[in-house]
């Protein structure tokens, strides 16, 4: 059966932690038969981050409708309004963009700081469950700092603030105006959850594919990154977590999973293996950036868990 590409082929709009651009091929080898067959007709993202695997996946099959979450309240905002107010959204970031482009380094450096104070500072007064007109411009800033930000990390303090400084960039493309409207379009179909996990709960069936990225489990007591959101996801949270994919699977969904293994740095380290016992848990190469200073960077595996066979 052939599969027509019905929407618009659209990218991640952030520079994501985690990103799963480069896992991509590995995942769609891994892909559940029936996204093929059709049987398939909901798709499922509980912690979407940039997205990279819900683009790419969209792209490839027709899903009826799909649901997104993560409990990054400035990602899931910015999410809102590329699907409301796409074209409000680029005409703010044009704003920003040929300002910053027109500027030298020094200038582009305190429209930087600007911007970052504005959104720190009005960070109390934004109601995040709720459209406001304030939004458009708040994604507008979420997306310019994350474009012109140093290594392109979206990080809080622990009062939630923006605390990532200037990034030196010398052509950045902070209105990518294409991309947004195709990002748009792809997201009509799409209910976007802000929030834990199992908030998609209700939303999950027979019909649905599921793949769960969630924050990685450290590495080693240097290398985490946990640090998406003002909370961090603890071992408790991933036992949570398994404790949801079992009562997905038990409800007939497809589900797939991925995370860091522990057993890169630690043999005897059963965490996943014994949390997923009687499913099926590959690991597959990948080649991650896990700390800022690069350090961290080189081959290591990532675990890949399905409750399918068929592919
Ligand atoms: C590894 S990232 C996902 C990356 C994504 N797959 C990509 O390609 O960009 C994990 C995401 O989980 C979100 N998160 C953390 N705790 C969460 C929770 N309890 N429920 C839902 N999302 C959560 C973080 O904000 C982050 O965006």
């Amino acid at each position: 059966m052939t599969h027509l590409t019905l929407v618009p082929t659209a990218n991640p709009f952030m520079k994501w932690a985690g990103g799963k651009s480069q896992l991509l091929y590995a995942f769609n080898k891994r892909f559940p038969a029936g996204l093929k067959t059709g049987e398939i007709t909901h798709y499922v993202e509980p912690f979407i981050g940039g997205g990279a695997v819900y683009f790419f996946i969209t792209g490839q099959f027709p899903f009826e409708s799909c649901t997104i979450c993560d409990s990054n309240e400035e990602l899931i905002l910015t999410y809102r309004v590329i699907k409301e107010s796409p074209q409000d959204l680029v005409e703010c970031l044009a704003t920003l963009e040929s300002e910053y482009l027109a500027d030298n380094e020094a200038e582009r450096e305190t429209q930087f700081y600007a911007v970052r104070d504005t959104f720190n500072r009005n960070k109390s007064r934004i109601t995040f469950d709720t459209v406001q007109p304030d939004w458009v411009e708040r994604a507008a800033q979420v997306i310019f700092l994350n474009r012109t930000c140093f290594n392109g990390l979206f990080r809080m303090n622990r009062n939630g603030g923006f605390n990532v400084p200037f990034g030196k960039y010398k052509n950045p493309r902070i209105c990518d105006k294409k991309n947004i409207h195709n990002v748009s379009a792809v997201l009509k179909n799409t209910r976007i959850l802000l929030g834990d996990f199992s908030s998609c709960r209700p939303y999950i069936n027979a019909g649905s594919f599921v793949y769960l990225d969630p924050p990685y489990r450290p590495l080693n007591s240097t290398a985490f990154f946990t640090s998406y959101g003002k909370d961090g996801f603890t071992d408790a949270d991933q036992q949570r977590l398994a404790g949801f994919y079992r009562e997905l699977d038990t409800a007939g969904a497809r589900c797939m999973l991925s995370n860091s293994d522990p057993k890169n740095e630690n043999h005897g380290d059963t965490f996943f293996d014994t949390l997923y016992d009687g499913f099926t848990i590959e690991r597959v190469p990948a080649r991650r950036i896990i700390n800022s200073k690069g350090s961290g960077r080189g081959d290591i595996n990532e675990l890949v868990i399905t409750n399918y066979e068929n592919r």
